[in-house]
């Protein structure tokens, strides 16, 4: 049976104050569904706390936003994988395309932080996509298998078989212009491929610009696992719209 993930990406937003108080209402909403979705909230590092006080028993799952590479030590202002699985994370999203375009991160230091986060038991949520010029150039499947590639490449020697795939083409993310079902099916079709080569089965979201609208769409797709979700995951009526549309997929 196909698997349903729906991952929200808070990026730098919600006070610990606000972090509690809209995974509560998130919680509210989830009660009175049959949830059988796996629905990972992403705060920032100082929110963490704050969800995971917040969901108790409830089966939603926390996943930070980045990690240091290194396990430990003099790095200021850095955060490790062992402290994000001690704050109650299950989940970590790495590479993520504003990482890679501001914080110069390259498909080598994104292995490096897979590596610490499956050393650490964490499910690694791992971005992978083009920029609009790459689209435009014809270049997409060269610059996804070349991701795909170079990264796993340097991964050889660990299992990778609990891994999720984010495909999130750069000039969808928080444009409001998602792509579109046949756009997003061709190339999570393409990422299947490449990872059946490496003896791979992992889920593969598509992100942005998902919304409650447009979710449904993508999510019915054969390759299409769940979504990894921005702007629309900090609205809660938007948010648990998208978690409805996963759980069709599913009942
Ligand atoms: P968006 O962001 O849904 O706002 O486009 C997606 C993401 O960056 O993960």
């Amino acid at each position: 049976m196909k698997r349903m993930i729906i991952a929200g990406n808070w990026k730098m937003n919600m006070i610990p104050s606000a972090a509690k108080a809209f995974t509560e209402d998130i919680m509210n909403v989830l009660r009175q569904r049959d949830n059988k979705s796996t629905v990972i909230l992403c705060p920032p590092f100082i929110s963490i706390s704050a969800v995971a006080d917040s969901i108790g028993d409830m089966s939603i799952s926390i996943g930070a936003q980045n990690c240091h590479e290194k396990p430990k030590g003099a790095f200021t202002g850095e955060i490790s994988a062992s402290m994000i699985a001690d704050a109650g994370c299950a989940y970590c999203i790495v590479g993520h395309s504003e990482r890679r375009r501001d914080f110069g991160e390259n498909d080598t230091l994104i292995a490096e932080k897979i590596r610490i986060l499956i050393n650490a038991k964490l499910i690694p949520i791992w971005c992978i996509g083009e920029s609009l010029e790459e689209r435009n150039n014809g270049k997409t499947f060269a610059i996804i298998e070349k991701q795909l590639t170079t990264t796993l490449g340097e991964l050889k020697d660990i299992d990778c078989s609990d891994i999720i795939i984010a495909y999130e083409p750069i000039w969808a993310i928080g444009t409001g212009l998602a792509a579109t079902p046949e756009q997003a099916q061709e190339v999570h079709e393409f990422i299947y491929t490449i990872l059946t080569g490496y003896n791979l089965n992992l889920p593969i979201l598509y992100g942005g610009s998902v919304t409650g609208d447009n979710a449904a769409s993508l999510l019915a797709l054969p390759n299409i696992n769940g979504a990894l979700v921005g702007g629309a995951s900090l609205s809660v009526e938007s948010f648990t719209g998208i978690v409805d549309a996963a759980n069709k997929q599913l009942h």
